[in-house]
């Protein structure tokens, strides 16, 4: 992040000319623009990315994917992992909220887009379904392959995805031992969705099979939370029932817990 940001500065002394009177606000407004599509290029050129970023279009490439999975450490146990975009694109800071139209058939979703992944455009196999077929994911109307043509996607203001958060805080859950890049990109010297709406937990991986159920705080100016036991300890979850997180089957509609087994955050 940082060698982006001394890029964007370098960039708008460039441009404007005058290094001293390059002021705080200024060095904001280039970081809160620093979309995750934009070519850094001249200040002009972040107004425009900011649109397009935060805009809307169309794309064709929209698969399932059945395994929940967060690159940025986002709690699968508190949030509605049916509700999932997984896209190549680094997860943004603000633009975490995209809402995805099957415009032949009138059917909507709105997607938490909170992994990147490679290839396509991913998203939950439930929400594909959905979009596909008008159906959930389910045993009997779970479907494979055959959904045609575009989908047209525009990002909402993350707001609109407060009720896919479903502890009700509207704040988005992160794993205080593992989110601490993410949440630093959201902010350092920025003024970001995710960094005024977030809940840092003592829960060590996005699946939801270690640490501790409770609230951690991140002191001004710390670079580590403090948490009621010690930052990412603890074995299995206590109650682990109230923490499983489901995938759904591909194929079959099954629910299924997520396994506890090494590698499985790296699949798809
Ligand atoms: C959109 O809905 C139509 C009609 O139900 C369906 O045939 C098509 O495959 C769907 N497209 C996508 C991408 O889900």
């Amino acid at each position: 992040m940082m060698h982006k940001v001394i890029f964007l500065v370098v960039v708008f002394v460039a441009a404007f000319g005058f290094a001293q009177e390059l002021s705080t606000s200024i060095i904001k407004a280039g970081a809160s623009s620093l979309g995750v599509h934009s070519p850094v290029g001249t200040p002009d050129s972040h107004i425009h990315d900011k649109r397009q970023s935060s805009g809307s279009g169309t794309i064709s490439d929209v698969t399932p994917h059945p395994y929940y999975s967060s690159s940025v450490g986002v709690l699968g146990c508190k949030i509605n992992t049916n509700r999932v975009a997984y896209w190549k694109e680094p997860v943004d800071c603000d633009n975490i909220c995209v809402k995805l139209t099957n415009v032949t058939a009138g059917r909507s979703v709105t997607l938490l887009r909170i992994d990147q992944s490679g290839g396509a455009h991913d998203i939950s196999y439930d929400a594909w379904n959905y979009l596909f077929t008008g159906k959930p994911a389910a045993p009997g109307t779970a479907a494979t392959g055959g959904a045609e043509g575009e989908l047209k996607y525009e990002y909402l203001p993350a707001d609109n995805c407060k009720s896919l958060i479903t502890d009700g805080s509207g704040k988005l859950p992160l794993s205080a031992a593992n989110s601490m890049n993410y949440l630093t990109s959201c902010t350092n010297g920025r003024d970001t969705w995710v960094g005024r709406n977030h809940q840092l937990w003592n829960i060590n991986d996005p699946l939801c099979h270690r640490g501790y159920d409770e609230k951690c705080t991140l002191a001004q100016g710390a670079n580590q939370a403090t948490c009621g036991h010690g930052l990412g300890t603890g074995g299995d979850l206590p109650n682990p029932t109230d923490h499983v997180v489901m995938n759904i089957e591909y194929g079959t509609g099954k629910e299924v817990p997520v396994p506890k087994v090494a590698g499985e955050e790296s699949s798809f």
